[in-house]
């Protein structure tokens, strides 16, 4: 039986081991996904071992996933423009990294919620690892403009440098927000985790169509709240992102293109 884990600290809540065994279900294959917390300064070490014992891959979350970058031997393009990997392939030769989050954020978007991204204006609040992971995704549909907004201003700017060959990208503060209509707001921040909505000024908001938070909860995250009570109907939180992500990674280790939908449905009962 092939071995797979999610590496990452803390882990004890991650849906990963379920998400990937469903979809396991789906084409008969039969596999171990466990969880392994890491501490820190232990992750090449835990990598190392798993890999001896004959494990096949690993999805990499919070926060280690620059660590996999920079121990992957080769990487995909997503992991190259993100500076980050969440998905590690093991063979005989190599370890291969990759990075499934910008197609998960792209695929539930458009497959799961119906929103088209071309042409369309998108304000991102947080210039984080979470941001970056999806920023080169995003552009590749080309979107009007993506704003980055930042509380640490030099963030969102590096991300803008780093990112603007690839289309229309603006880095700036959260204060600074140019007034654009925009479509999409999309919450990167980890502010939520804190219980705190991002200080921006709520006049942004009033084209917003779809508010989106790569966050999500057993309830209605605090950004969805604070959204709707701004006057954006359309909210949703990140689980269908975190199936999505766990769909490209799944496709990448076993070669096959699970169905999301019944996996997503059923986490939500
Ligand atoms: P992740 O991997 O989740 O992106 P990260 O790389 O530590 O984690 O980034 C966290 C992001 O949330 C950053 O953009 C951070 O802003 P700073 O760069 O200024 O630190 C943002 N963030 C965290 N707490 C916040 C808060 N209370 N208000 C606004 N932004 C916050």
């Amino acid at each position: 039986m092939k071995k797979f884990a999610v590496v990452g600290n803390p882990v004890n809540h991650s849906l990963s081991p379920v998400i990937h065994q469903q979809f396991a279900r789906q084409f008969d294959i039969q596999l171990e996904y466990t969880k392994i917390q890491v501490e820190a300064g232990e992750f090449q070490n835990v990598v190392n071992t798993f890999r001896h014992q004959g494990g096949a891959g690993l999805n990499v979350t919070v926060p280690y996933k620059t660590d996999a970058y920079a121990i992957s031997q080769q990487l995909s393009t997503s992991a190259t423009l993100a500076k980050a990997v969440n998905t590690l392939i093991f063979n005989a030769e190599s370890i291969k990294g990759d990075n499934t989050d910008g197609t998960g954020l792209v695929n539930d978007l458009i497959h799961n919620h119906g929103f088209n991204i071309t042409n369309k204006s998108i304000l991102i609040l947080g210039a984080g690892g979470a941001v970056s992971g999806v920023l080169g995704p995003l552009l590749i549909q080309q979107p009007q403009v993506i704003v980055i907004a930042n509380r640490t201003v030099a963030k969102a700017i590096d991300l803008q440098q780093n990112f603007s060959h690839l289309g229309s990208i603006i880095g700036c503060g959260l204060d600074q927000i140019k007034s654009l209509k925009f479509d999409l707001i999309i919450n990167g921040t980890a502010a939520s985790l804190a219980g705190q909505t991002p200080s921006i000024d709520i006049d942004l908001l009033k084209d917003v169509q779809f508010a989106y938070d790569m966050m999500y909860a057993s309830e209605a995250t605090v950004f969805m709240r604070w959204a709707q009570a701004n006057g954006v109907e359309w909210v949703a939180d990140g689980l269908g992102m975190l199936v999505e992500q766990a769909a490209a990674a799944f496709e990448i280790w076993h070669g096959v293109k699970p169905d999301t939908r019944q996996v997503l449905i059923k986490l939500r009962a």
